[in-house]
């Protein structure tokens, strides 16, 4: 684990870690979080790229969580956001991006979606946030481990949570689907970012506390593969 001063070197040490995985494995397939902490890596993931310290031609990028329910180009889709976020900044075209299932039988759609997944093998790196009731992604308590790609309905928290991306509580769709936990912990390298006062008592819990489904997050401390949190002060300080 890495306690950083601020937001704005969770972003740089992040974006080193980013930087050294695309290193060593130019068609690094990664999983991008939306949410407001990982803005500030992804934007100098972005200026890194610009100055031709790192070359993101061959990576993909795989959509980690989206709400249901909203047309494509609705302002609060989550994939908008990645795009305007991850993919433009750093260069990912449509075809580089693996997509969630979001219509037809989506129980079908997911388990088809999740053997899709399962034949390319485990991600390179998920870049992850922490939701204040302990998700990653959409994986809402309870979640256990192996779960799947799937639809999920949002808590009252992550519904609260959110509001403060979309104007208030009524603006957040309360439906989701979500990668399986199991295809996040089984990713090659893990970062999870935690930034700020509100994280400050799920950040201890999820990494301190008993490991099982109440808090999605703690099955990182079980996780067999390389697991990086970056937590600032605000959010490591003494509860
Ligand atoms: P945040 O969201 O980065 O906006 O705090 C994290 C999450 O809910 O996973």
């Amino acid at each position: 684990m890495r306690v950083v001063e601020n937001a704005e070197e969770l972003g740089r040490i992040g974006a080193d870690l980013v930087t050294e995985v695309v290193g060593a494995r130019p068609a690094a397939s990664i999983v991008a979080a939306t949410g407001r902490t990982p803005m500030g890596l992804y934007a100098e993931l972005a200026a890194r790229r610009r100055s031709g310290v790192l070359d993101t031609t061959a990576i993909s990028t795989v959509q980690l969580d989206e709400y249901l329910g909203l047309e494509r180009d609705d302002r609060r889709s989550l994939f908008g956001w990645m795009r305007r976020s991850f993919l433009e900044p750093l260069g990912v075209s449509d075809g580089r991006v693996i997509r969630l299932p979001l219509g037809g039988d989506l129980e079908e759609a997911c388990a088809a979606f999740d053997r899709g997944l399962e034949a390319r093998g485990p991600f390179d790196l998920a870049i992850l946030g922490l939701g204040r009731n302990g998700h990653l992604g959409f994986n809402e308590p309870p979640s256990h481990p192996e779960s799947s790609t799937r639809m999920v309905e949002l808590s009252p928290s992550t519904i609260e949570a959110n509001a403060r991306y979309w104007g208030n509580g009524a603006d957040v769709p309360t439906t989701a689907v979500t990668l399986g936990m199991r295809h996040l912990l089984s990713a090659r390298a893990i970062v999870l970012l935690v930034s700020g006062t509100s994280k400050r008592t799920i950040v201890h819990r999820a990494l301190e506390g008993p490991v099982g489904p109440g808090v999605p997050a703690s099955f990182l401390q079980d996780a067999a593969n390389d697991v990086t949190v970056i937590v600032d002060r605000a959010a490591w300080a003494d509860r």
